[in-house]
């Protein structure tokens, strides 16, 4: 996802000065080898439930947002029971800001009275990216020819709804007027209240989650659902997060992209030259020093100093992030820093562009821009639809300044850690080959931020999480399995690594995220749990002739 205004128009100017390299591609996925998927060729997933889901949800109040699940353009099956639409941001009759929502009853025969929200950053960047290339009941992966039926969905395991947010985004409406967080939960609060009003969910369970920039949505919004103290509206009982922005992007994503950088250095080849320059500049911008100092488990005391941001400084020198991509480009140019095994080339998504570099090919439209898809989902027709708009929805009505949020990260002013001790129920994943917002980033702000009374994590993170295995095949949405990272808790604050992930973590490693949903929503204990996914039967596991069983 686009990550912020900010770093992205720092990409595109370090790179255009420093090398002249056009910025890559984002969203993408690898392909199984032939032979493995010979071997596991069998019948692709099919989903045995859709035709007899209670209609619970199907009111006089609801009608008007049913979607025809078998009627979605290009989706050769029918995605059962789901409602999509426009609602206010406040019970004002005048209202004309409005988000936008795509909601799936869970699929399970008894479900809880609960609902899981997702949402997707940028900021400005559309929720619907997580439903088709994610965690949603069907996908439509970059690269594969039609959408498939999604084996790892959450809705498998909950009601799900996937939220347009905030105003000026996707096909929301209105114009947006925030500046900061804790308006950006306002206005979400006011939308949410008309939500579980139409859908009569009052006093369930809530449980937030997101990704990349949702590293600010989603504590902020779970924050301002603790402070309105209405729990038949804002029932919050969890949040999760991956791939997260939280803490300080200068901590994030400067000072630990050397180090990042060392470590995958069998992989990306740069040479002896530039790094050796970049190690020198290391140095001289005081980060060698500052990961020396503060990269500590457990922590020293903080409150950790703030470096400057070098996107503001009078050359890009300290700008390691920058430097790195730009020489990572010319090595690889489909080098793709939210992922970084790809190599050429840029397979096209149905998302549509949105850096300088992806691929489109001509005539190509982009799935949510579709008439057809608008009217299916009840949207207004001629909606531009962008995945990540190009207006700043943090502008103050100002849709073409360069304000950005003025909110600091959650992790430094208080709202994750009153998050984390309301519920003591947060889980932030982190996939490891993600380069914009790497594993020890996330983990750096982790450590400068105090939770239930004491500083950060005593150890990094160590003990081995696992994926069950499972039988289900589904050439355009596969999911590993076995030993798939490393996590660890303290206090109610559990973390977790995917080894094989990149930025979006549920859609590289479904199965990871498929149990991290299960743990979120108590129905497993942790990532050492190697009992079968709670919704299947089977105790499934590698045979040793097509994969090998994890220790
Ligand atoms: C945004 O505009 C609405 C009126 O359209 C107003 O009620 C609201 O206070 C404004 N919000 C901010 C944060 O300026
Ligand atoms: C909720 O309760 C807290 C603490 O009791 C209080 O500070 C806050 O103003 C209340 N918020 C609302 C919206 O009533
Ligand atoms: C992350 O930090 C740990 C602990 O210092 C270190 O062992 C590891 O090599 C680092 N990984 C990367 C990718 O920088
Ligand atoms: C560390 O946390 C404090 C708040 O406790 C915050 O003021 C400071 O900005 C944070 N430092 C960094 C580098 O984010
Ligand atoms: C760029 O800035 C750094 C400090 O940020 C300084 O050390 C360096 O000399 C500057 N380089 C040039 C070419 O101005
Ligand atoms: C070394 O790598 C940098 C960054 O990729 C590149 O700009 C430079 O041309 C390379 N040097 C040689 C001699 O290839
Ligand atoms: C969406 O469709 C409109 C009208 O066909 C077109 O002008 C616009 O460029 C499209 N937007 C994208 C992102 O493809
Ligand atoms: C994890 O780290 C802790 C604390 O450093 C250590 O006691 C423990 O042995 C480690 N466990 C593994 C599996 O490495
Ligand atoms: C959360 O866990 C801490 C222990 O880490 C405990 O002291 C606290 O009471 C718990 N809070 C809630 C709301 O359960
Ligand atoms: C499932 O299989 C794994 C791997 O063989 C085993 O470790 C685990 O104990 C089994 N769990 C159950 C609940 O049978
Ligand atoms: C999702 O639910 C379907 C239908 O019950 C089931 O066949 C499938 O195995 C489930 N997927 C997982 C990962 O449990
Ligand atoms: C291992 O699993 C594959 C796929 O389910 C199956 O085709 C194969 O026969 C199994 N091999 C053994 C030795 O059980």
């Amino acid at each position: 996802m686009k990550l912020s205004l900010t770093l992205l128009s720092s990409l595109l100017c370090a790179s255009t000065a420093l090398a002249g390299s056009s910025p890559h591609k984002r969203n993408v996925f690898n392909k199984a080898r032939p032979t493995i998927e010979k071997r596991l060729a069998r019948q692709p997933f099919q989903h045995p439930e859709l035709q007899k889901r209670a209609s619970r949800f199907l009111t006089d109040k609801t009608e008007a947002f049913a979607v025809n699940g078998s009627g979605i353009p290009e989706v050769p099956f029918d995605v059962g029971e789901s409602y999509a639409g426009l609602l206010p941001i406040s019970d004002d009759p005048d209202e004309t800001r409005k988000l936008f929502f795509w909601f799936f009853p869970s699929t399970l025969s008894e479900t809880p009275e609960e609902v899981v929200i997702w949402l997707n950053g940028g900021p400005g960047c559309s929720s619907l990216s997580g439903l088709l290339t994610e965690n949603g009941p069907f996908t439509w992966m970059s690269g594969t020819a039609a959408p498939v039926q999604n084996p790892y969905s959450w809705t498998n395991l909950t009601n799900m709804i996937w939220v347009e947010q905030p105003v000026g985004v996707g096909y929301s409406q209105g114009t947006p007027n925030i500046t900061d967080e804790v308006e950006l939960a306002t206005e979400f609060r006011g939308f949410w209240k008309q939500f579980i009003s139409t859908f009569e969910m009052q006093n369930w369970k809530t449980y937030v989650t997101g990704e990349s920039y949702a590293g600010y949505y989603v504590p902020y919004i779970a924050d301002g659902f603790i402070q309105a103290n209405d729990t038949e509206y804002f029932n919050l009982a969890g949040i999760s997060i991956n791939d997260p922005i939280i803490g300080d992007e200068t901590m994030q994503q400067q000072v630990v992209i050397l180090p990042f950088v060392e470590y995958w250095q069998a992989l990306t080849f740069l040479n002896d030259t530039f790094m050796e320059q970049m190690r020198q500049r290391q140095q001289e911008c005081g980060y060698a020093d500052y990961w020396d100092t503060y990269f500590q488990f457990p922590p020293p005391a903080g409150p950790f100093p703030v470096l400057p941001d070098p996107y503001y400084q009078p050359n890009y020198t300290c700008d390691m992030f920058d430097n790195f991509y730009s020489g990572l480009l010319e090595v690889n140019p489909c080098f793709n820093i939210y992922h970084i095994t790809e190599t050429c080339p840029h397979p096209f998504s149905q998302l549509g562009i949105i850096n300088t570099g992806d691929y489109q090919p001509p005539g190509a439209q982009v799935y949510f821009n579709r008439t057809d898809v608008q009217e299916a989902l009840h949207a207004v027709v001629g909606t531009n639809w962008m995945q990540c708009t190009d207006i700043n929805v943090f502008g103050n009505g100002n849709a073409s300044s360069d304000a950005g949020d003025t909110s600091p990260g959650p992790a430094r002013d208080g709202s994750l850690q009153r998050v984390i001790e309301h519920t003591n129920n947060t889980i932030i994943g982190s996939g490891d080959l993600d380069m914009i917002l790497t594993t020890n980033g996330t983990l750096f702000a982790i450590q400068n931020m105090t939770w239930n009374g004491v500083q950060g994590f005593q150890t990094y993170p160590n003990k081995t999480a696992y994926t069950p295995y499972h039988p289900e095949y589904n050439g355009g949405a596969l999911a590993g399995a076995g030993v798939s990272g490393v996590w660890h808790s303290e206090r109610g604050l559990m973390f977790y690594t995917a080894h094989l992930a990149g930025h979006e973590l549920p859609g590289y490693t479904a199965g990871t995220a498929y149990r991290m949903l299960e743990i979120l929503l108590g129905r497993v204990k942790d990532f050492s749990s190697t009992e079968a996914f709670t919704t299947q039967s089977g105790n499934f596991t590698g045979n040793g002739t097509i994969y090998r069983r994890g220790e």
